[in-house]
């Protein structure tokens, strides 16, 4: 039987506490013009201390929760898209079950980095069609700052803090904007491009002994960026193809925000013009898995996105992992 996969309800949350280009200049050696031509970033949303992934998580599942008119208890699954937990153990998305007040859901955690959104749909999907009462809270959030090295100028100044989450059920078309399709890809043998290796089984750590750089984001910039641009620029064609719609079927191109240079080569390279790409790295920095649904959010909230309108989101981040998806508003 067919099922349509239904974004019931869309949400976001960034943290207060706001970190400007002009703050980073004081604590690497940068400046406010390197980050802004190379990145297209202004500022990023940071957490506060004690503020961590499970709080901007939840900020973003109630936000969802309410514009889809659902309860947290009618609720099936609970799914956290991060890499940045607030503990090994329990899982995330058990740590937000409990916020959201609820017992004996399937709560998952996703880990696919960047593209940890697009993984955690697919997933939630795949709840969908083997129980089409299934109700799934799909959340995405990071804490990128806490891993983030505050003495490496070439990775701190990119990433921000955040969260996004969409509610995925069966339905039909006017029940929401209709995902309909999903394609994902992985290449591990790329892995060692941008890391996070230390916190993992493979680096043990003695007591009272200091982090070491392998905590932090470890990232050949320019490979990832040659990358990033290639497999989403690809995923974007292929799920087109095989969906049978063409680039002037698209009203809104909407890309992982990690770099303006690269959302904007993913434009060109697709030929989607300039005014049809949603762009809010500049406010947020890279939020990671949580930078799709956040932009989703907020470009439907403020218009950018209207009814009928045929949205190709696509992301890419560390494993490698890139993913692409057609939503139908
Ligand atoms: O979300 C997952 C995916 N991640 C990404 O997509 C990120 C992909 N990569 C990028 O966005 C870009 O490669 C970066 C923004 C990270 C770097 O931009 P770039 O144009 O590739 O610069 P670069 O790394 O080649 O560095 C150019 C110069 C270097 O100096 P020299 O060797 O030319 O003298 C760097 O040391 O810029 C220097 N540099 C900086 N200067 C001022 C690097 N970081 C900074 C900085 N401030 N923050």
């Amino acid at each position: 039987m067919h099922t349509d996969f239904i974004l019931r309800g869309l949400g976001r949350h960034a943290p207060d506490r706001i970190l400007t280009n002009a703050d980073l200049e004081t604590m690497v050696e940068t400046s406010d013009e390197w980050i802004t031509t190379r990145t297209g970033i202004r500022q990023r949303h940071i957490v506060s201390p004690g503020e961590g992934c499970t709080d901007l998580a939840y900020g973003a599942a109630k936000m969802a929760l309410k514009d889809a008119g659902i309860e947290a208890d009618d609720l099936t699954h609970i799914l956290l898209a991060t890499y940045t937990s607030d503990y090994v153990i329990p899982q995330g998305a058990c740590v937000l079950e409990e916020k959201l007040g609820v017992k004996g859901k399937i709560a998952l955690d996703v880990s696919a980095a960047c593209s940890g959104f697009l993984f955690a749909l697919e997933t939630a999907r795949g709840f969908v069609a083997l129980d089409r009462n299934a109700k799934v809270l799909v959340v995405a959030s990071e804490v990128n700052t806490h891993r983030a090295n505050f003495t490496d100028r070439a990775t701190c100044v990119l990433f921000g803090d955040a969260a996004g989450a969409v509610v995925v059920t069966a339905g039909d078309p006017e029940d929401g904007p209709r995902v309909l399709d999903v394609k994902l890809g992985t290449d591990g043998g790329l892995g060692d491009l941008l890391t996070v290796k230390g916190g993992g089984s493979m680096s043990t750590y003695k007591e009272g002994e200091p982090v070491r750089d392998d905590y932090f984001i470890q990232m050949q910039g320019r490979e990832v960026y040659k990358h990033a641009v290639r497999n989403m620029t690809g995923v974007c064609k292929e799920i087109l193809e095989r969906n049978n719609l063409s680039v002037d079927d698209v009203n809104v191109l909407l890309p992982h925000q990690a770099n303006l240079r690269i959302i904007e080569a993913v434009g060109k390279k697709l030929g989607v013009p300039e005014e049809k790409v949603y762009v809010n790295v500049d406010r947020y920095g890279n939020t990671s898995a949580a930078s799709v649904p956040l932009a989703l959010s907020e470009a439907r909230d403020n218009g950018f996105i209207k009814k009928g309108d045929l949205v190709l989101l696509t992301t890419f981040g560390g494993g490698f992992t890139w993913g692409a998806a057609l939503v139908r508003f």
